[in-house]
């Protein structure tokens, strides 16, 4: 059984949270605290760690021979787990998500087209849009009954014949938000209607509370299934991040084969076989590990929110349906943004994402990554609740 109160010492192993903290956040205390990218402190299930070390011992590691056993353990798992059935031979891997996110615009958009995007999102997106030479339409998120809602009116009005792939996450990161059937339905129709390519990046996906269940865009919305490439990764949920594997997943041949004839020109058809043989690991042998991790997730979130909200009277964490990410609303405070995030990283010693980063909406909010043993995050509440103690009055 995983022991996830277990500390391994991170620091000093490549661990890009915790030895990257200096130089992307400025905070130079030896004793900082990473809750900012998306990896967990967790060691991953025993049967990757299993399949890893027999490659290990082996000791012999040339090219990764793709027998199609990644697709169909990908394909079992989505089927078992989410009840959505993809077809092994819709399946690209890429090495991560993101990079597929890349290759996907190079397939279906031209230099200078329009990228919808639904903000506060995932800061890459921000990136990877730009990076190719392609321009972010933001449609913001409106704040509905405590959880985030698409508008969709809005978006028609801004639509352009420039606009032509909607990039949407779901789950959402930040904030956790579990899209129903319906809101999935309508964006769907919206996509169809005004000729868009919708990528449902479902990365999160597996880590959903048990309040929740993920709601697959191909299961609800089939009449999307050919302008929908869905992208999805074992690297999120079982802290195999450093492995960079993901897949396209689509069913429209021709999609897939102008997303391949991308991957094959970037060199990309050839993959990393220890990314391959830990994700498959995972597919397969992860169940109650997952199962165990949400449960310890749950607890994790309910104290998260429980402390930072009474640490600092006013801050809001959004109830997460998904994802380890707490997203914390500081407005309320009456501090200024750059106090908040002053506060936290000088005093607490903690360095949170910055709401900005998610693009418009996110300005006056943290993002907390609250994957990390009890004792770690007891030491951060504590912090928290001193940095934020004059708030309190007496
Ligand atoms: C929505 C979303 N997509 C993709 C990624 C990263 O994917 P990858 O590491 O496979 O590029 C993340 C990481 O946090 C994410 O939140």
């Amino acid at each position: 059984m995983v022991d996830f109160n277990e500390v391994i010492a991170r620091r000093g192993t490549h661990a890009m949270k915790w030895d990257m903290i200096a130089a992307r956040s400025g905070i130079d205390a030896d004793d900082a605290i990473p809750m900012w990218v998306a990896d967990m402190d967790f060691r991953a299930p025993p049967g990757v760690t299993e399949a890893l070390r027999t490659e290990i011992e082996r000791g012999t590691h040339g090219y990764y021979a793709d027998t199609g056993s990644w697709s169909e353990a990908l394909c079992g798992w989505m089927e078992r787990r989410h009840g959505v059935t993809f077809d092994p031979a819709w399946v690209s891997p890429t090495p991560g998500v993101v990079s597929g996110l890349g290759l996907i615009l190079q397939a279906v958009s031209e230099p200078g087209d329009e990228v919808v995007l639904f903000p506060p999102v995932y800061h890459a997106f921000r990136r990877i849009i730009p990076g190719n030479d392609r321009r972010i339409l933001d449609a913001p998120l409106n704040l509905v009954d405590g959880r985030y809602a698409m508008d969709l009116d809005a978006l028609a009005g801004m639509l352009t014949p420039r606009t032509k792939v909607v990039f949407f996450c779901s789950p959402h990161n930040p904030g956790g938000t579990v899209w129903t059937a319906d809101e999935i339905q309508q964006l769907s129709a919206f996509c169809i209607e005004h000729d868009l390519l919708l990528v449902s990046d479902e990365i999160h996906c597996d880590l959903v509370f048990d309040e929740a269940t993920h709601v697959s865009t191909l299961n609800v919305a089939p009449a999307i299934a050919d302008r929908l490439i869905t992208t999805v990764a074992a690297t999120k949920t079982f802290n195999l991040a450093g492995a960079h594997v993901g897949a396209c997943v689509t069913s429209n041949p021709e999609l897939k084969k102008r997303l391949d004839k991308r991957i094959a020109a970037s060199g990309l058809g050839s993959y990393n076989g220890f990314g391959m043989i830990a994700t498959e690991a995972a597919w397969r042998t992860g169940d109650d590990w997952l199962d165990s991790l949400m449960t310890y997730l749950a607890q994790n979130r309910d104290l998260f929110d429980q402390c930072i909200e009474a640490a600092a009277p006013g801050t809001w964490s959004m109830p997460l349906a998904a994802t380890y990410l707490a997203w914390v609303d500081f407005s309320g405070t009456g501090l200024s943004p750059g106090l908040v995030e002053e506060r936290v990283k000088s005093t607490a010693r903690i360095f949170a994402s910055p709401g900005s980063q998610f693009g418009p909406g996110g300005e006056s909010w943290l993002r907390f990554n609250i994957a990390t043993p009890r004792p770690i995050l007891e030491e951060a509440l504590d912090r928290l609740d001193d940095a934020f103690r004059d708030l309190r009055g007496s």
